[in-house]
């Protein structure tokens, strides 16, 4: 059995999430955690709210409501369309709880007596206009490095450079619009240049101090790059908190008004879940964080694979004791009808809306957003693609061979599962092929290859379509009854198998395919076999798993966007 601890990024309760969110990191995440399941691995499942930052402060300014009741209201919202879309994390927590803040806290003054900081005095932009220090992220400007006109003061989302604030050429205050101000103001430093050596090994070996830890070529191409990229740009020290006063506050007399930056504070919240999680389930925290035997495996989204790959790391280090990842298997971007999802311009699909528009339809956003899913490079969403693949793979293969398999049984055989004769050459060649599914898509997901695994998926149902169209039992089942015998229970057991399979990916639909077999949810590999269904065992009566979407539906959506 395996341990692992899974964490997918904390997302912010300032807004409520959309499909890129889900597709970035979330969904992802739980694929993963379900195959593990399934295999019978010791799997938590981290994530929550990260309540703290200059973008919760300035959302409860504009709406004229205090920071508490911004992320009470987010937290809330979030947890339930997770729940929704069936995300099912061990645990979903919050950063704003006494027992985050005392964790944060204590690591804090663990590094701090370690003296890994340097405090300094640096320059910061100020806003005048809402007297406020400025967050690396409410600083946009030009990139001095490839001239993208929006860059962040912290990264050029264009480029990916590494960016500080005063890099940028022509910097403007998000919150006024206006040209901010240079103050003085000191901060504690994380010096990460004093950690080149080891995390350059780390990250492209695999190895610290020679000894394997986990295997580069495992990890993502679009991961690997980013990383080398900072290590080879040199590593700087960068400021662990900042001038607010809204977050963790640095635990140190004389350091009123400064909280640690999201750094040190929403991935320790990983950690802070974890405690809170075996409080609740008896379990000690410290024998996953604590042992070399558990993969730590972080989902994010593309804007946080410094923050996993380096700074996390380093942070983990320097406390000591801690593991470090084992692989952070982070996806691009997605876009919405060929254009970047945009919060502020309402270029998006709210998980919220969708929930009203498209009652019972979980599984085919989950379905659409795995095949899509921008896994090596950004990818796009839209509504005809949708639809095409809703009515196209969900309805015309995957929803049509389980029903068919279904009807044919009760039909013929009232229900019963038919006996298996003889078989031919083909059937044995079925039977090969279905056993090796669940290693093709295991493989696929265990390397984070989430679309090359739906595929397969689809690829079994498919399989099964054409052994039904070869054979015609509707027709056979007059001229030879043995031999369509054969077939039904040939492909009772591809449904079977599609049951299991599709668990991670559809969860709710595996549900109904078993209620529809009358079984219940086995492990992954009661799939490789091929005689789960015995003969005369009763099945239910046929229901549909996925229904078409009409052109008007789509319509509806394409002309809500505009
Ligand atoms: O970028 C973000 O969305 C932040 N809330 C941090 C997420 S990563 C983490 F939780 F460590
Ligand atoms: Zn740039």
């Amino acid at each position: 059995m395996e341990k692992f601890i899974i964490t997918a990024a904390l997302p912010y309760a300032n807004g409520p999430l959309h499909i890129g969110h889900i597709a970035g990191a979330y969904l992802p995440a739980d694929i993963f955690v379900r195959y593990q399941k399934l295999n019978q691995n010791d799997v938590i499942f981290i994530c929550g709210s990260d309540e703290h930052g200059a973008a919760i402060t300035l959302r409860a300014k504009k709406e004229q409501k205090t920071p508490k009741e911004i992320i009470d209201f987010y937290h809330k919202k979030n947890e339930e369309s997770f729940k929704y879309l069936s995300i099912d994390f061990s645990i979903y927590h919050r950063t704003s709880s006494k027992l985050h803040h005392e964790t944060a806290q204590d690591f804090f003054k663990t590094l701090h007596s370690k003296n890994v900081f340097n405090k300094q005095k640096s320059n910061q932009f100020f806003d005048e206009e809402n007297n406020q220090f400025l967050a690396d992220r409410y600083i946009t400007g030009i990139c001095p490095k490839c001239n993208f006109q929006e860059a962040y003061g912290d990264q050029c989302e264009s480029c990916g450079s590494a960016l500080s604030p005063t890099e940028l050429i022509n910097p403007k205050s998000k919150l006024s619009g206006k040209k901010p101000i240079i103050k003085e103001t000191s901060h504690w430093f994380l010096p990460m240049e004093k950690n080149e050596k080891w995390l350059k090994e780390w990250i492209e070996n695999g190895t610290l101090d020679g000894v394997p830890k986990h295997d580069p070529k495992k990890w993502k191409n679009n991961v690997l790059g980013q990383c080398k990229s900072w290590i080879d740009g040199g590593l700087q020290s960068r400021a662990m908190t900042r001038d607010l006063d809204w977050g963790v506050k640095v635990p140190l007399d004389n350091e009123l008004g400064k909280v640690l930056y999201v750094w040190l504070d929403a991935p320790i919240g990983y950690i802070s879940a974890t405690k809170k999680w075996a409080e609740k389930e008896n379990k000690n925290w410290e024998n996953y964080w604590k042992n070399p035997e558990t993969k730590l495996i972080n989902f994010i989204g593309k804007d946080n694979i410094v923050f996993h790959c380096i700074i996390f790391p380093i942070i983990l280090k320097e406390h000591g004791d801690y593991i470090l990842p084992k692989n952070v298997p982070a996806n691009e971007f997605l876009n919405l009808e060929g254009r970047k999802i945009s919060t502020s311009r309402n270029h998006a699909i709210w998980i919220n809306d969708y929930i009203t528009d498209f009652p019972g339809k979980e599984d085919v956003l989950r379905y659409v957003l795995c095949a899509i899913s921008p896994e090596n490079k950004d990818s796009d969403f839209t509504w005809k693609d949708f639809q095409a693949r809703n009515n196209n793979e969900l309805v015309a293969i995957f929803g049509n061979f389980v029903n068919r398999v279904i009807v044919l049984t009760n039909k013929y055989w009232n229900g019963l599962v038919p006996k298996k004769h003889k078989i031919t050459d083909s059937d044995e060649i079925i039977l090969k092929k279905i056993s090796q599914y669940p290693d093709k898509i295991g493989n696929s997901i265990n390397t984070y290859k989430f679309r090359d695994a739906l595929f397969d998926l689809i690829d079994l149902a498919r399989l099964g379509n054409k052994y039904l169209a070869e054979n015609e039992p509707w027709k056979l089942i007059k001229i030879n009854p043995t031999r369509t015998e054969t077939i039904l229970h040939i492909s009772l057991q591809i449904v079977y198998s599609l049951s299991i399979l599709s668990q991670p990916f559809l969860p709710k639909t595996s549900k109904k395919i078993s209620k529809l077999l009358n079984t219940n949810l086995s492990d992954w590999l009661s799939a490789t076999k091929t005689n789960n269904l015995k003969s005369n065992h009763q099945i239910g009566t046929a229901q549909h798993l996925f229904e078409i979407i009409s052109d008007e539906k789509i319509n509806e959506q394409t002309e809500k966007l505009k």
